[in-house]
């Protein structure tokens, strides 16, 4: 087991890292006399009935949530919080997010609004959440207008990773989470790129050993740039290399094409080309991305060559982002050796290039 510290003063926490840490969840929790699960009703009954089964430290009641993006709302947030006062649970309770991305930002936003502010632990169950969500304190449920439009920055009291829960993945979605883990390697981690390369097949094939090595790794980069910028003022801003791009994607393709590391897979690939053409990244460095990318894209049949009315409707979506500064798109685009350069584009000039990839 690998243990991390994410440094943010009095809001510090530790990430616990590896196989099997689920059969001992309480050992790395506080004491409270009540716990309360949230799950979403495929991983409950994967990992949650036993969990709850095989409790005996303290009271541990359950909410399951449907699973799938949909249960980002503000209503499913009213009926947990429903829930949670009708059970009786108080200030001295936690909460236990069990589950991928969505449980972690809807339980993640119950705890930080329940009697304004409750303790609660990022028990993440898919590769993107133990790699990403779980790890910097970003919640959010979803608005007709905008994904992630309502939430907050609330930090967990512990994050608890059990890699062996990644067996029962299905193959989109690890293929989503790989899209994130490489994320780190382009902007923070040349080595790594190279180690995910010469190991994809161990990864694919879920080798214990290698997955904890690459979450851990995830986490460990994860933890730095929050612990610099928790609130995204400038550093975290590096996460966002290829979801330029993503985000428009899933907007314009109403969230049913693509998953989301799928899209950022296909963002990676369009502003890596981007950095490229601009000068700004060298032809091999371009290529061993590029590479990878392609790699991991065949594992899901992914088309990486859009048409141009989807690019036209994209750089439109993109005129809208929240990361845009000075009326012009904001691209976070890998230079080589682990680094990137914010580049600021109009919609013009972000759509000539995106045409001549
Ligand atoms: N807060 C953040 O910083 C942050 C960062 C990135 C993404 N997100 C959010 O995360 C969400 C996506 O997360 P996700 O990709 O984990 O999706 P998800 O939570 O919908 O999980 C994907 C599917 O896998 C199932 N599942 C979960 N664990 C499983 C397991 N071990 N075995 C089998 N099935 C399992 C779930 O039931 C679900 O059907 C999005 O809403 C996104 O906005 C948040
Ligand atoms: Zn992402």
């Amino acid at each position: 087991m690998e243990t991390l510290g994410i440094d943010l003063g009095t809001r510090s926490y530790s990430i616990y890292v590896g196989q099997g840490l689920l059969q001992t969840l309480s050992s790395y929790l506080a004491s409270r006399d009540t716990w309360v699960l949230i799950t979403d009703d495929i991983v409950d009954r994967l990992y949650g009935e036993r969990l709850i089964g095989e409790w005996k430290d303290s009271t541990m009641y359950r909410i399951v949530l449907p699973a799938g993006e949909d249960t980002k709302t503000l209503t499913r947030v009213e009926e947990t919080i429903e829930s949670m006062l009708n059970l009786g649970v108080t200030r001295s309770s936690g909460i236990i997010a069990l589950g991928g991305g969505v449980v972690g930002d809807v339980a993640g936003f119950c705890a930080s609004i329940y009697m304004r502010g409750i303790a609660y632990a990022q028990v993440p169950t898919t590769l993107l959440a133990q790699v990403d969500s779980s790890v910097g304190g970003k919640t959010a449920v979803n608005m007709p207008q905008g994904k992630n439009a309502v939430g907050s920055f609330y930090q967990p009291e512990v994050v608890v990773i059990d890699t062996t829960t990644l067996r029962t993945l299905p193959h989109r979605q690890l293929i989503s989470g790989l899209a994130e883990v490489m994320k780190y390697g382009v902007i923070a981690d040349y080595e790594f790129l190279t180690y995910l390369q010469e190991h994809l097949g161990a990864i694919l094939a879920l080798e214990d050993q290698v997955l904890e090595r690459i979450v851990t790794r995830c986490c460990g980069i994860k933890a730095e740039i929050v612990a610099a910028d928790e609130r995204e003022a400038g550093l975290r801003r590096v996460l966002n290399y290829g979801h330029t791009v993503a985000h428009a994607l899933e907007a314009v393709t109403k969230y049913g094409t693509y998953t989301h590391g799928e899209a950022v897979l296909i963002g990676m690939y369009l502003e890596a080309e981007m950095a490229r053409k601009l000068g700004l990244l060298g032809h091999d460095d371009c290529s061993e991305i590029l590479d990878l990318i392609q790699r991991l894209g065949s594992e899901v049949e992914l088309e990486f060559k859009l048409e141009h009315s989807l690019l036209s409707n994209m750089v439109f979506m993109m005129g809208k982002d929240k990361k845009n500064r000075d009326g012009k798109i904001a691209f976070v685009l890998p230079i080589g050796a682990g680094q990137t350069r914010e580049v600021l584009l109009t919609n013009k000039e972000a759509q000539s290039l995106l045409e001549c990839l």
